[in-house]
């Protein structure tokens, strides 16, 4: 009996070090730390990188196709402005759901930018790639996943999916469900069980909820679900020792802002983890946190290097895994680790 014991606890000890060790990345936006983010080429190079998986923001058009895009806007990352000038709305903003998919695709994607007090567009990163350069394209979720699918089989490797469904809500009160349609697409391409190779993120918990209670047993589907968290004080709730084990009931795992994980002290200098990842970890939840970039700018001022950053977080915070714009660099680390 004793020797059976010893047996049983050696395999949860090994089971939990394998686990512990299966340290994730995921190509945020792709390699966006060197081409337009969510471009083809950007999700090609990513891939090329060796991520567990690459990240898909998704909204949907006015002819409802998904399209890889961060926002619900065009004008950050398009030169939409100079082809569709009478299309804003009163706001001034380009909404992805006014046009046509066909309208999109005439679009030359840039590095994301804004403009300056003389009309001049201005690159958010001015270190990346340079503006209005080459040419990029959007494309349909259906397109990168076929991509990623398509390498999968020539390399024999099995890189996963990352998906966020954008401003769900803002969808659902245009009529449109991209939830469902997401949710559908997944299922299309054999993404449909927890086994999965994929994920399902959302920053909104009613979409949560909604995907959990109502959609994936209406499809038949039962995928990881992630809830996405920021400083906001929707999520106020959420991030305490109950609101996690509430939560629990609904995600597999959450993907909190960096600033929320660990906090740095008034001299700027040192830092103090918070209790958010161990109180997710005790309630059986995985944590992926965002977004980890080689920019000073981008990164906490306790800080010196993207490197450090990877440290504190997979060593010291104990994180499950990192959303990148260069998922080379995370790769990397954990290799040499
Ligand atoms: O989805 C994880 C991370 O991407 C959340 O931030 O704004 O880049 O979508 P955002
Ligand atoms: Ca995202």
């Amino acid at each position: 009996m004793r020797l059976f014991i010893s047996i049983l606890a050696f395999i949860f000890v090994s089971m939990t070090t394998a686990i512990a060790a299966e340290k994730i990345v995921v190509a945020h936006r792709g390699a966006s730390g060197y081409l337009p983010e969510h471009t083809m080429p950007a999700k090609a190079m990513a891939y090329a990188m060796g991520p567990d998986y690459i990240e898909q923001d998704v909204v949907m058009t006015r002819d409802d196709r998904l399209v890889v895009l961060h926002d619900h806007f065009l004008d950050q990352v398009t030169d939409v402005q100079e082809k569709f000038p009478n299309r804003k709305r009163a706001d001034g903003r380009y909404y992805v759901i006014d046009f046509t998919l066909a309208e999109i695709l005439t679009l030359n994607v840039y590095e994301r930018y804004h403009f300056d007090e003389n009309g001049k567009r201005v690159a958010y990163f001015p270190g990346r790639f340079p503006l209005g350069k080459s040419i990029f394209k959007v494309h349909t979720l259906e397109d990168e996943i076929e991509l990623i699918q398509g390498l999968n089989k020539s390399t024999g490797q099995n890189i996963g999916i990352y998906t966020e469904s954008k401003s769900a809500a803002f969808h659902l009160s245009e009529g449109k469900d991209l939830s469902k349609a997401i949710l559908q697409t997944f299922k299309k391409y054999g993404y449909d069980s927890k086994n999965s190779n994929a994920y399902y993120q959302t920053f909104e918990y009613d979409d949560l909820k909604r995907v959990h209670d109502e959609l994936l047993p209406a499809l038949g589907m039962d995928i990881k679900l992630v809830q996405l968290m920021g400083e906001e004080a929707d999520y106020k709730e959420m991030v305490t020792r109950d609101g996690l084990k509430a939560l629990s009931n609904y995600a597999d795992g959450i993907g909190p802002s960096i600033s929320i994980i660990t906090k740095a002290d008034e001299s700027e200098a040192g830092y103090h983890i918070t209790d958010l990842v161990k109180d997710a970890h005790d309630a059986g939840l995985v944590v992926h946190p965002y977004t980890f970039r080689a920019e000073h700018f981008a990164m906490p001022k306790f800080v010196g290097s993207l490197d450090e950053l990877l440290d504190i977080f997979y060593n010291k915070v104990g994180v499950d895994g990192v959303f990148s714009d260069f998922p080379d660099r995370a790769v990397r680390f954990l290799h040499k680790k």
